[in-house]
């Protein structure tokens, strides 16, 4: 009987990109009706960036996975397969965003395809790349999570519009027969009962685009905040559990727990919970807001470029967004630490 090696997925490089432009809490209080005060005491967030009207999901995708690609040591050539999370793609729904960005990164000839999980997307990646890589199919996985938030966002909404921001964020997810480099684990769900929660009603096969569309902005994102809050909290903290009881991890063992960064009061509400130490948790959504599929991303970029996430550190990434989905993984940083 022939034996093969055993093979792993590993967590190689990450990359990101954050549009110039800010849109602060004292702008929108130009816009809505809303104040700095209510927004910073119910969700943390004090500014968020919006992409240029000319500048798409792909061109900050294809920004953040040059990064990546550059900080791996891997070749493009290399790259055997292209992922792309987001509920905000350049079209709906073809071609996807992941074909354009390959294109504007140059590669060419290789598979490429989009998935949809909202917030979760990006979690949900690094389990597609973890089958493609164990199973010997792929080597070189690139990930990415981008968002143009904005262009599903109805800025007269103030329920909505104070916590949505654009970005992009990328990994490369490598091959690699080091168990101690490899995914220790990961935890992918949904449960559609709750469709409702959060929901875009148009454009699709239920609302394609009409006047009636427009008239009644089915084309903007809808959310049950409140609803969605305590569901969050719940699924995020039972989430941490499971994963760290099944792998024999202690929670004060984990030097990052990365959560999805939807509001603060969330990621508190969850931390407490688990006796976290606030110098174990990251948090970006103070001047990003909620970036969807690139909000996990980008939070693992914050801490790689400011020196703190080094080689071998453990990563508890954990999320949850519309469909609903959630996910959590435990994975070891295999890049070259920047400092
Ligand atoms: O990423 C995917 C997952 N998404 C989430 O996890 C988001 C979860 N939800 C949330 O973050 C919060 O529910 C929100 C920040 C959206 C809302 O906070 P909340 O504490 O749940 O407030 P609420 O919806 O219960 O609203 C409380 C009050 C309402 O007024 P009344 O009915 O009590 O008079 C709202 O109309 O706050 C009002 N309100 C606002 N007031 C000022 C809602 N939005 C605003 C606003 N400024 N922007």
């Amino acid at each position: 009987m022939s034996q093969t090696k055993p093979v792993y997925a590993s967590f190689r490089s990450i990359g990101a990109y954050v549009p110039e432009k800010i849109l602060s809490n004292a702008d929108l209080e130009k816009m809505v009706d809303t104040t700095d005060e209510w927004i910073v005491k119910r969700t943390g967030i004090k500014e968020r960036h919006l992409a240029a009207e000319d500048e798409y999901t792909s061109d900050m995708g294809a920004k953040a996975a040059q990064l990546a690609i550059e900080r791996s040591g891997i070749s493009k050539e290399e790259i055997d397969l292209v992922l792309c999370a987001t509920v905000t793609p350049d079209y709906f729904n073809m071609p996807s965003t992941a074909c354009i960005i390959s294109d504007k990164i140059g590669i060419r000839n290789v598979q490429a395809f989009d998935i949809s999980a909202a917030c979760s997307g990006f979690v949900y990646l690094l389990s597609l790349a973890k089958a493609f890589i164990e199973s010997g199919m792929k080597q070189n996985v690139l990930i990415i999570g981008a968002e143009k938030f904005s262009s599903i966002v109805d800025y007269t909404d103030r329920s909505t519009c104070i916590l949505f921001g654009d970005g992009a964020g990328a990994a490369l997810i490598s091959a690699t027969d080091k168990k101690e480099e490899g995914f220790v684990d990961i935890h992918a769900s949904a449960d559609g009962s709750y469709a409702d929660f959060l929901v875009t009603p148009a454009p699709g096969s239920i609302n394609p685009v009409s006047q009636k569309v427009l008239d009644e902005g089915l084309n903007f994102v809808q959310m049950k905040g409140n609803e969605t809050f305590k569901l969050a909290v719940k699924t995020l903290t039972k989430d941490v559990k499971e994963i760290l009881q099944k792998n024999n991890i202690n929670t004060e063992d984990i030097p990052h727990f990365i959560p999805h960064q939807a509001n603060y009061r969330i990621i508190k509400a969850v931390g407490d919970a688990l006796k976290m130490r606030e110098d174990q948790i990251v948090l970006t959504v103070g001047k990003y807001g909620n970036t969807s599929a690139a909000s996990i991303p980008m939070a693992i970029n914050d801490i790689y470029e400011s020196g703190r996430l080094q080689t071998g550190d453990l990563m508890l990434l954990d999320t949850f967004g519309g469909g609903l989905t959630w996910a959590s993984a435990l994975l070891p940083f295999a890049g070259k630490s920047i400092k």
